[in-house]
């Protein structure tokens, strides 16, 4: 019986080769300002080579407002296609399809540029996390964000990328406007769900506008926001029912697939799921003690055993019993509502796992972050047979903590001989170098 992970995928209008994606991973490899170098093109080369049939980019930026850190390749622009060409030609070359995402952080932010004081969100209620402000979008601004969206995916299409995918998962901006926890709008964009819903559903309609039926756009959605998994005084925020219903007007308004995440937040301890490494992050975490409200007190949280731990212990048990398709029931509840292609993200890493999620009908393909940031090369691993990685990723979210400072890379020392082996594979994205 053919395997299932090498069928073919074919979605309305683009067809990918395997059922494994590279899922979203964004690092600061690019330039101060959203331009792009070579180190991002070494970046994305490594999984096209190591066998994955797509890569869905890393955050990309509609507007600069829109923006998590700086040092984002964005697409705010028309100058950046010809960046944007060269990342889908090198990717192209492995016959490896290359999805957008398309993006805008909204309130939640890592740490801010220089270009503006206050972010743009739903609410004017301060970013929980590290405690950024931001002011409640006027109708206005709403409007210029919808048409940076459509020009984004214009640019995209013009940089022949495959598609683009809109980032509404994770605690960004459009997780903002759903989130019945987050929104406390009074007006045609606040209260009832299908006015949450209103914004995104806005953007499909004018990407439709503006590029087309023929243009593959897929949507990325936390199917519960969870919001209050660790704090209790917190609102839970959307269920699974919500999302459903959110993903039937999607699919109605001709989005082409859903990608299934959860969280109303980013990181949380369901996405990205596994052990939360207090003790890594304080390396790191001088990078935001400038920035929020809340960042001291966090930093004063995590530098000490005792709060460490309780942190930590909180963390590992808001996240149930389960890494590895942590997200498959509700993407099968997602898959049963809607017509279009249904791909899940999270934990995933064993051959015969991903196998048997595609064969019982939980979705049509996975997305993988980490377990490739750990192996590049685990789809032509599993090509050549081998049901899992020798040296597997641990799911310890170092690669995360030191993403906001260092090169993104995996960061576990115990997979690799030695810490200097482990370094030369990090700092191997600058192979070859911008100005070789
Ligand atoms: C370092 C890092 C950066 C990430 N950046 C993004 C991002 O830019 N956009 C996004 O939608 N998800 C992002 N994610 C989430 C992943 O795409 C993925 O959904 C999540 O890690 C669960 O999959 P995994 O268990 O295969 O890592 C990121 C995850 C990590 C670890
Ligand atoms: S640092 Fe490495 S092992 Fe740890 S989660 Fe990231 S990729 Fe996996």
């Amino acid at each position: 019986m053919a395997d299932p992970i090498f069928e073919p995928l074919a979605f309305r209008c683009l067809t990918v080769k395997n059922r494994i994606f590279r899922s979203n991973v964004s690092g600061r490899f690019d330039n101060y300002d959203g331009s792009g170098n070579q180190a991002r093109i070494n970046w994305e080369t490594k999984f096209a080579a190591g066998g994955v049939g797509a890569i869905v980019s890393s955050f990309v930026p509609v507007t600069i407002r829109g923006r998590i850190v700086p040092n984002y390749a964005t697409i705010d622009r028309d100058e950046r296609i010809p960046f944007w060409k060269a990342v889908g030609r090198a990717v192209h070359e492995h016959d490896c399809r290359f999805i957008m995402q398309l993006s805008h952080a909204g309130r939640q932010r890592d740490i801010p540029g220089i270009e503006y004081e206050q972010a743009w969100s739903c609410t004017d209620r301060d970013e929980p996390l590290h405690g950024f402000p931001c002011v409640a979008m006027t109708q206005p601004q709403i409007g210029e964000t919808v048409a940076a969206f459509a020009a984004g995916a214009r640019r995209a299409r013009a940089a022949g990328l495959d598609g683009v995918e809109l980032h509404a998962a994770n605690g960004y901006l459009f997780t903002q406007f759903l989130s019945s926890a987050i929104n406390d709008r009074r007006d045609d964009y606040g209260g009832p769900l299908p006015q949450r819903a209103r914004v995104l559903l806005e953007v499909v309609a004018a990407i439709r506008a503006e590029v087309g039926t023929d243009f593959h756009l897929q949507v990325k959605i936390s199917a519960e926001d969870y919001n209050d998994a660790l704090d209790r005084h917190e609102k839970p925020g959307n269920t699974l029912d919500d999302t459903v219903q959110v993903c039937k007007w999607l699919d109605e308004a001709g989005v082409d697939a859903i990608h299934v995440s959860s969280g109303s937040y980013f990181p949380h301890p369901r996405n990205p799921p596994g052990s939360f490494p207090v003790s890594e992050l304080v390396k790191t975490y001088d990078q935001l003690l400038s920035s929020g409200s809340r960042a001291f007190r966090n930093y004063l949280l995590f530098r000490f055993d005792p709060t460490q731990r309780l942190f930590e212990r909180r963390w590992e048990e808001a996240q149930g019993d389960r890494i590895e398709g942590i997200n498959l029931p509700a993407a099968r509840a997602i898959k049963e509502a809607v017509g279009v292609p249904v791909l899940c993200t999270g934990g995933f890493q064993n051959a015969e796992v991903i196998r048997e999620a595609i064969r019982q009908g939980f979705c049509d393909a996975v997305t993988m972050a980490r377990p490739l940031i750990a192996n590049n090369d685990l789809v032509k691993q599993f090509a050549a047979g081998m049901g899992r990685p020798a040296r597997p990723c641990t799911y310890c979210n170092k690669c995360l903590v030191h993403a906001v400072e260092n090169p993104l890379g995996c960061y576990d020392v115990t997979r690799f001989d030695s810490y200097d082996a482990m370094v030369a594979e990090i700092m191997s994205v600058f192979e070859p170098a911008p100005f070789a």
